[in-house]
């Protein structure tokens, strides 16, 4: 990895989509010039067991550094450690309120608390349905302090894809926030093309 590379921190949650983490972490690699520092929940660890029966070993080669869950003195914990942003995906409700109300009790909340302080980038992929209030008012609460909230919404436009078709798909349009193209993501060039 060059020194001028791209820092993206990636926070792995315990909501529903491990698979999305997952191939986000693949394309990531497949990007030209970015640095990955991983820190995965052991909700998120327990999801992948469940959604995915694999283990953390799945997604930490993926990544240039990885951080323990609870690690509060990590670098990544600092504004003085730069990076271009974080994305949370999937991002739990649980943590969504951490992030919305600015509470950094674990390095996934804290750097994301961070990422906002410093005016950087953070996108929370964030997976529950249906939503109660509470949920849609931290929504609004972290979309005003910054974030951006980016549900894992199927691009149903597309037809019946495959599963991992719309998880790449997800995966991709999320790493769009940071300008980072895919070849293997589908971008609408109007109806007319499709024919
Ligand atoms: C199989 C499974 C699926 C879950 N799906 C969701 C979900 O889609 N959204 C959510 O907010 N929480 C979901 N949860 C609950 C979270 O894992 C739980 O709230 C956890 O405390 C989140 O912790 P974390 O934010 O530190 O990862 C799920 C839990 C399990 C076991």
């Amino acid at each position: 990895m060059s020194t001028s590379a791209r820092r993206l921190i990636v926070g792995v949650t315990g909501a529903s989509g491990s698979a999305i983490a997952l191939r986000l972490l693949q394309l990531l690699q497949q990007a030209d010039g970015w640095e990955v520092h991983l820190v995965l929940s052991p909700a998120a660890i327990l999801n992948a067991q469940i959604e995915l029966n694999l283990g953390r070993e799945a997604f930490e080669p993926l990544a240039h550094r990885v951080y323990a869950h609870k690690d509060i003195s990590a670098s990544i914990a600092s504004g003085s450690f730069r990076t271009e942003g974080m994305v949370i995906v999937p991002c739990s409700m649980n943590t969504l309120s951490a992030v919305a109300h600015g509470a950094s009790s674990n390095l996934i909340a804290r750097a994301a608390d961070v990422v906002l302080k410093e005016r950087r980038k953070l996108v929370l992929v964030a997976r529950e349905a249906p939503l109660n209030l509470i949920q849609l008012r931290n929504m609004t609460a972290a979309t005003e302090a910054g974030a951006v909230v980016f549900p894992p919404v199927p691009s149903f436009y597309l037809g019946e894809i495959s599963f991992q078709q719309m998880v790449t798909q997800i995966a991709g349009r999320v790493l769009d926030q940071f300008g980072i193209d895919n070849p293997d993501v589908f971008r609408w060039n109007g109806i007319k093309s499709r024919a």
